[in-house]
């Protein structure tokens, strides 16, 4: 049957996996290169949907995933205790000093044929007084993220920053993340004049 052209829609490619509904975007509307890969502990029911959290961000779509390879961030954003709330105006107020996470990360690109992949390992402790308290480590994660959330809309995105040698997964980061842009992805400066994204 002849469809009128006005009656066409746009149709993207999706997949359903690891429950969730992925859509594919190219701005030169090439067809998906890669896949995504099953989440093995989703499949096996060991990771659980556990409830939401939902932010308005108003950064450059690089910085959040940037975040995880920014090592050096968590010590000062993420060490105050979760109890001094997500404002970063009073985290740091010397009452909270009696309790203090700790942060050990890695930051690590995965190899064909997940190279569009990375894992961030994340090892967390909380301590009061001093003292780890293992059952308060599951409890940290929607406040933590809420502190991002507000440098993120704080934060100014620039193209070659100065880095010093701790940041060096930021810069790996950088060249990893240069294969998610072709020549014709719509620049930043463009979405600051404009909602078409
Ligand atoms: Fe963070």
């Amino acid at each position: 049957m002849d469809m009128p052209e006005f009656a066409k829609i746009k149709t993207w490619p999706t997949c359903e996996l690891n429950c969730a509904v992925f859509v594919w975007f190219h701005c030169d509307d090439i067809d998906p290169s890669w896949s995504i890969p099953e989440q093995e502990e989703i499949q096996s029911g060991e990771w659980v949907y556990r409830g939401r959290t939902e932010h308005f961000v108003n950064c450059h779509i690089q910085e959040i995933p940037e975040n995880a390879a920014d090592i050096a961030h968590l010590s000062h954003l993420h060490a105050p205790s979760m109890l001094s709330g997500s404002d970063l105006r009073s985290t740091r107020a010397s009452h909270w000093g009696f309790a203090q996470h700790d942060w050990k990360v890695e930051w690590n690109t995965e190899s064909e044929p997940n190279k569009h992949c990375s894992r961030m390992l994340v090892n967390h402790a909380f301590y009061i007084f001093g003292r780890r308290f293992p059952l308060l480590d599951v409890h940290v994660v929607c406040r933590q993220f809420e502190r991002d959330v507000m440098i993120w809309n704080n934060k100014k995105y620039i193209s070659k920053p100065l880095l010093v040698k701790e940041d060096s997964a930021i810069a790996r980061h950088r060249r990893w993340y240069t294969q998610f842009y072709s020549q014709n992805s719509p620049r930043f400066t463009a979405q600051l004049d404009s909602l078409d994204w």
